[in-house]
């Protein structure tokens, strides 16, 4: 990974820290179980599957923030479910007009989804 990158990276991190501790402090051990060395707030994974085009953990991007889905869905046994078929699938309507679009989740993408959603749905313990 490039030096400039990595530097932009930390400072996403720190910027995102200062502004909510509490969020910074839920997300890290589940990033660190998904496998993301270097950027505390979105895993690896959200990165190579492309959601932080349009999610970051606290702030509203083209989707909602994670954090918002996570409390959205807090205590919803069926949210999990329901959540890696609207990844999977693509929608609209819940968080405005704006549509997600179908994220591939075929093979092993699919482990990749459900360990996505599982990751946004912890954001709130
Ligand atoms: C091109 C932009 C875009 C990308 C890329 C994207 N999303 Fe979204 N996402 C959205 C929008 C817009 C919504 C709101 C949809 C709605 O209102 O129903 C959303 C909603 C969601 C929701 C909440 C769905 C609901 O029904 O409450 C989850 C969970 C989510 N995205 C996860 C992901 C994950 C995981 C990825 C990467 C695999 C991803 N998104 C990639 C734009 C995107």
């Amino acid at each position: 990974m490039k030096k400039s990158y990595m530097l932009l990276l930390g400072l996403f991190a720190l910027s995102a820290c200062n502004k909510t501790e509490q969020a910074h402090v839920a997300a890290l051990p589940v990033a660190a179980a998904i496998g993301s060395p270097s950027d505390e707030n979105m895993p690896l994974l959200a990165r190579e599957n492309n959601c932080t085009a349009c999610h970051a953990i606290d702030k509203k991007v083209v989707g909602p923030s994670w954090i918002e889905v996570a409390r959205k869905y807090k205590g919803d046994s069926t949210a999990e479910a329901r959540l890696i078929i609207k990844v999977s699938k693509g929608g609209t309507g819940v968080w405005g007009t704006m549509p997600m679009p179908a994220n591939d989740a075929s093979g092993k993408k699919q482990d990749q989804v459900k360990a996505l959603v599982k990751f946004i749905l912890a954001l709130d313990k």
